[in-house]
């Protein structure tokens, strides 16, 4: 059966290579004995080194919070799927609403990269969500559209260790999530897309997850019991805070 799966981002934090380090530390150390869920940490790229060093089980996979879709070359400021596999990154994030919203990412840019962490063999986390509030409980068609654009002209299978998070922008860092009720009606919701897109068994094997004012009082309540439901969760500010991660990773 497959594990639900807990990722940190850290976004740009914390600001010195010491901080990371502690942080790191700390939560490898706190989190060594749990089995049954992955967590990944996803530093900014600088702190990548810093942090392997002090990785206290090898189960905590490391993650980037981008990559680029060329391979290499005259691409000031980027940084390639090899660069990152050699500083053991195994997961990369995708299509962050941050880096649509700050960065312009557009969804052609988003597929492109989904393509190429593929074809390097890390496993893509894509980031979906709308942007404000409508209906509660309906999920708009941005979402669609946006799941529809990441994985065009994948063939079936391509994606089937994919995972994509479910990332309501209006619930990122507001202390206002969604309800597990909603989130896990989202879950379903691409799982279906998906399905229609890359057929029944992508569908089934993927892990959807959900973002958006995740803390450790309510980690547990977004984890499906029904194996269709969510997986996993993406946390951004409360896994700056060691113990708090630990005890989103613990409660998980
Ligand atoms: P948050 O961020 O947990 O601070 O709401 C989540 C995210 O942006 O991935």
């Amino acid at each position: 059966m497959k594990k639900n799966i807990v990722i940190a981002n850290w976004k740009m934090n914390p600001q010195s290579a010491q901080e990371a380090r502690r942080l790191f530390d700390t939560i490898t150390k706190g989190i060594r004995r749990v089995k049954k869920t992955d967590v990944v940490i996803c530093p900014p790229f600088v702190h990548l080194p810093d942090v392997k060093s002090v990785r206290h089980t090898q189960k905590v996979f490391l993650g980037s919070q981008d990559i680029f879709w060329e391979e290499k070359g005259a691409y000031t400021g980027e940084i390639s799927s090899r660069m990152l596999q050699s500083f053991g990154v195994t997961h990369v994030i995708i299509g962050h609403s941050e880096r649509r919203r700050w960065l312009g990412e557009t969804d052609e840019m988003i597929n492109n990269k989904i393509k190429t962490a593929l074809k390097a063999g890390l496993v893509p986390i894509l980031c979906v969500g709308e942007w404000v509030r409508e209906i509660p409980g309906e999920i708009p068609d941005i979402v669609e559209n946006q799941v529809r654009s990441a994985l065009k002209g994948l063939k079936k299978g391509d994606f089937k260790n994919g995972i994509i998070a479910y990332e309501p922008v209006w619930a990122i860092g507001t202390g206002r999530p969604e309800t597990p009720d909603n989130a896990a009606k989202a879950a379903l919701f691409i799982r279906k897309i998906v399905r229609d897109i890359l057929g029944k068994k992508t569908a089934e094997h993927i892990r959807v997850i959900y973002g958006g004012s995740v803390n450790a009082e309510n980690a547990a309540s977004f984890i499906s019991k029904d194996i269709r439901g969510m997986e996993g969760i993406l946390v951004g500010g409360a896994s700056l805070r060691a113990d708090d991660f630990i005890k989103i990773v613990k409660s998980v």
